[in-house]
């Protein structure tokens, strides 16, 4: 259909992963290029996006309650265009429209390249819907393409860091773990082509992105085979590690199955690869990774924890875990603060079970632990992971960090800008990942520093500029 284009004031708000961070900036490259304005009011905006996720109910709500309150405004005369993106859209479908009729248009994950056209469709008082194959369903290549065109033709100048950029790896999962909803909204695993990751990278290195993060859902599952040639997750670290200008290449999420010890002697033997890995574990209990289906035991996972440590000098590990998760008991429960304490990790996030409609968790098994139970075990990993945590960053106190500067500290946001000599309290990260707040001048933002430590939290590390 071609329906006339009217350049709108669009307002654009992510929740999710850093694969829905990345889609909003690729999304937002899309629509000013199509000649649309981006806003980050959204009252006075002509169409209101949502780029949602699914993984758990609380973060479905926050955008239900967000379509309510502009329901009302819809009600009330006002004329916005109201738009759900990613994840939600693919779960919900048309099923949300039916519910919430306010809803304009609905594009899931795949179907973003397509955007701009929806809202022109929007814009004339048409509903607008563009779906992904359900899982099983053939997929067509012609979207593909599109899917990884804009990734290539993104432009390398919008990330919303002036040092750092995501870059794709891989889309979709195929592990299943029975809670996770991933692989029916992001369909199934697929590599993209080495040679296009390359050049994308390049064009970033270019454009001063001195810090590159792969994306994957099981970002070391990556694998890329054409005729004889295949591209193994440790073949495209070396091929990307020499970008020049690339001072520091990360990557995330990693699923523990898939680190051969090819990865980690990458990690160790490319010097700009950074020495820090999320690794979930999800839970330190046999019976429950079973459940999970996640495919490990305890004792392989103990086991990924000690060969990184004793491949990667320095590593730094983080996790996360499920609570609650149906039939966990007390002692499973102990299991997992127990891993946590063995794997010391820098910092895990830790999250309440949360059924999620069509995994096989939600057919199978009753969401059997008590909520409140699940608070309790919630904050009980929680306070495990502090103390571990602390001591882990104390173990910097006195040492001296490269670190990548991300801006103002959020205290210092508060505080109005830098002090009347230009410094201000800064915020960076080290190779680690490690926060590290520190006095200086306010324009070293995007640049690399030296810092001593001097103090540290759970969480934080606090130092001052080393000369
Ligand atoms: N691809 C990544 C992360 C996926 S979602 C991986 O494989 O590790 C991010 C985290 O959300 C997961 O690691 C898990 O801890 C949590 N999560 C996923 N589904 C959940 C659910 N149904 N309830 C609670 N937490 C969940
Ligand atoms: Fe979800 Fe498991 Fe895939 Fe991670 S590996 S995205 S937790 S199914
Ligand atoms: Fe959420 Fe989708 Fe990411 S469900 S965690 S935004 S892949």
């Amino acid at each position: 259909m071609c329906v006339e284009s009217f350049p709108m004031k669009v307002y654009l708000e992510t929740l999710g992963c850093q694969m829905n961070r990345l889609d909003s900036e690729l999304v937002a490259t899309t629509l000013r290029r199509a000649g649309h304005e981006m806003t980050d009011d959204p009252k006075t905006a002509d169409a209101v996006l949502y780029n949602t996720c699914s993984v758990r109910r609380h973060a479905e709500n926050k955008v239900y309650s967000r379509i309510g309150a502009h329901g009302q405004r819809k009600k009330a005369g006002v004329k916005v265009i109201l738009g759900v993106l990613g994840c939600m859209a693919q779960r919900e479908g048309q099923a949300l429209h039916r519910r919430y009729p306010q809803v304009d248009l609905i594009c899931a994950p795949g179907q973003l390249g397509g955007l701009a056209e929806m809202l022109d469709q929007a814009a004339i008082g048409q509903f607008a819907l563009a779906l992904d194959p359900a899982r099983g369903e053939s997929r067509d290549l012609g979207s593909e393409a599109d899917m990884d065109r804009m990734d290539f033709t993104r432009d390398p100048h919008a990330t919303p860091h002036s040092a750092q950029a995501f870059v794709r790896v891989t889309r979709g999962c195929d592990n299943f773990c029975t809670y996770c909803i991933v692989p029916f909204v992001r369909g199934p695993e697929r590599s993209r082509d080495p040679q296009q990751i390359l050049e994308e990278v390049r064009r970033l290195t270019d454009a001063g992105r001195s810090e590159i993060t792969l994306l994957g859902q099981t970002v070391n599952r990556y694998r890329w085979q054409n005729g004889e040639t295949t591209v193994r997750f440790s073949d495209l670290l070396a091929r990307i590690s020499d970008t020049p200008g690339l001072r520091r290449l990360r990557f995330v999420t990693s699923h523990p199955l898939d680190f051969g010890n090819d990865v980690l002697e990458a990690m160790r033997d490319l010097s700009n690869v950074c020495e820090y890995i999320h690794c979930p574990a999800q839970s330190g209990s046999d019976a429950v990774l079973a459940r999970m289906n996640r495919k490990y035991t305890r004792a392989q996972y103990d086991d990924l924890v000690d060969r990184t440590r004793s491949i990667v000098p320095g590593v730094v590990l983080a996790g996360d875990f499920i609570v609650g998760f149906p039939g966990e008991t007390e002692d499973d429960h102990e299991a997992s603060a127990d891993l946590i304490r063995r794997s010391g990790y820098k910092n895990s996030f830790v999250f309440k079970y949360s059924p999620r409609p069509g995994t096989a968790a939600a057919k199978r098994f009753a969401d059997d632990v008590p909520l409140p139970v699940k608070k309790r075990r919630n904050n009980e990993l929680l306070a495990v992971q502090e103390q571990v945590g602390l001591a882990h960053h104390r173990g910097y106190v006195g040492r001296c960090v490269e670190v990548l500067v991300e801006g103002p500290s959020p205290r210092a946001d508060k505080l109005q800008g830098p002090a009347p000599d230009g410094t201000a309290q800064l915020v960076g990260r080290t190779r680690g990942d490690h926060i590290v707040v520190f006095d200086a001048p306010a324009d070293l933002a995007g640049r690399y520093a030296n810092v001593r430590i001097t103090d540290a939290t759970s969480l934080t590390l606090f130092g001052e500029l080393s000369k």
